[in-house]
């Protein structure tokens, strides 16, 4: 047998280039965030840890704007909250009208079918967003009873409007999922007056938590039809039941069900205290106010918007148009070899069309969209003097 040597590289610092991270996520986490994350560990039961999960659920229905007990954090990224959204309420032969203007929804379909959910998609193109008569024909169309919907569409950057989508599935029965993940803090949602039964999202967006927990809240119809499942939910570690007792959602003594990631709650709690400490009303504001200034600043490069219709912008994601004979990654490359700013591309359909540059938490400040500003405006020169 071979003897594996000791890696050579694990014997050496990690190398750290700081970065200025304004592409769509993960954003820059603040100092105090990142210091929380440093705290020693406590065990995952302790009375101590118990309060900061205990303050962790304050801070999300704060957050969301809702008062269900069961909400908690996920432990893992935001695609583990779409997972337990999707292994918790999605059964074999369940018809799941998915909306599709990017990839979040094909991803969600894709989960709803590994559990043999019947998919039904609703599709638009990039850049637009749903009607409620649109949603309300396809309601009609296939009866579903569970409907999935993006409110900020990271790939094409829109802003997916959520107002009356509840009211509308209840009437027909559906139940309906929302994926915030990009959203969520940087624009109102708010769950119980909207009747949004299943929200989530991720920690490492508006937050500006390092990834690895994932707000959630399930409201009380969901958790009525996650309690009158015929078949087992197909995941132990999302088990919705399991986690909302070792969450203390239940009424019930917590059991043992996962060592949950202790740093990233305590980097979660902080982010909680900090956008308690800033209010959601001023966060929503601060984020419109930076994407105005980063859309004026484009205009004034002579740069497009991707999203037309300025109602369908999604403030912490914003989509440039890529102009003809420019090479996005040369441009995007520049700005990260030379100033350490991350511009990202387009995803999915919007792939090699547009720039995304994201406007997330701690990183909507203006002194950030002058520096994406003026390493575009660098890029995009250089470029066309043929000197990229
Ligand atoms: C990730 O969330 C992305 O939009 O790239």
């Amino acid at each position: 047998m071979a003897v594996i040597p000791v890696p050579e590289r694990l014997l050496h610092p990690m190398e750290f280039p700081r970065k200025l991270l304004m592409g769509p996520g993960p954003a820059n986490a603040p100092p105090r965030v990142l210091a929380a994350g440093a705290l020693p560990l406590l065990g995952h039961l302790h009375p101590e840890f118990v309060q900061i999960m205990d303050d962790c659920k304050s801070g999300i229905q704060y957050a969301f704007q809702t008062e269900n007990p069961v909400t908690l954090a996920i432990s893992g990224t935001g695609h583990a909250a779409m997972e337990a959204a999707c292994c918790n309420l999605v059964e074999a032969g369940d018809v799941v009208l998915v909306l599709c203007a990017g990839i979040w929804g094909h991803r969600f379909a894709d989960m709803v079918d590994r559990h043999d959910g019947v998919v039904k998609k609703l599709n638009k193109p990039a850049g637009e967003t749903f009607s409620l008569s649109d949603i309300e024909q396809g309601l009609r169309a296939h009866n579903p009873k569970l409907l999935f919907v993006t409110h900020g569409e990271s790939s094409s950057t829109t802003l997916q409007s959520l107002e009356g989508i509840g009211k509308l599935c209840h009437k027909f029965g559906c139940l309906v999922v929302v994926d915030s993940v990009a959203a969520l803090g940087g624009v109102p949602l708010l769950q119980d007056a909207w009747e949004l039964d299943v929200v989530y999202t991720g920690g490492q967006k508006v937050l500006s938590c390092p990834p690895g927990a994932s707000p959630i809240s399930f409201g009380p119809a969901a958790m009525k039809k996650v309690k009158s499942r015929k078949t087992k939910i197909r995941s132990f570690y999302l088990d919705i039941n399991e986690l909302a007792n070792y969450w203390g959602c239940d009424g019930q003594p917590r059991r043992y069900h996962h060592t949950g990631p202790i740093s990233n709650i305590y980097t979660l709690r902080e982010a909680l205290s900090i956008l308690a400490e800033e209010t959601l009303a001023k966060c929503w504001e601060r984020h419109a106010k930076c994407a105005a200034l980063l859309h004026d600043g484009l205009r004034q490069l002579g740069l497009e918007l991707f999203v037309k219709n300025p109602e369908c912008r999604l403030p912490t994601v914003t989509g440039i148009v890529v102009p003809p004979g420019v090479d996005w990654k040369k441009v995007a490359d520049n700005a990260m070899a030379k100033y350490r700013v991350e511009i990202s591309g387009g995803l999915g359909a919007t792939a090699g069309k547009i720039w995304r540059v994201g406007l997330l938490g701690y990183n909507a400040e203006p002194e950030n969209v002058k520096s994406v500003l003026s390493a575009l405006k660098e890029g995009i020169t250089l470029q066309k003097k043929s000197h990229l």
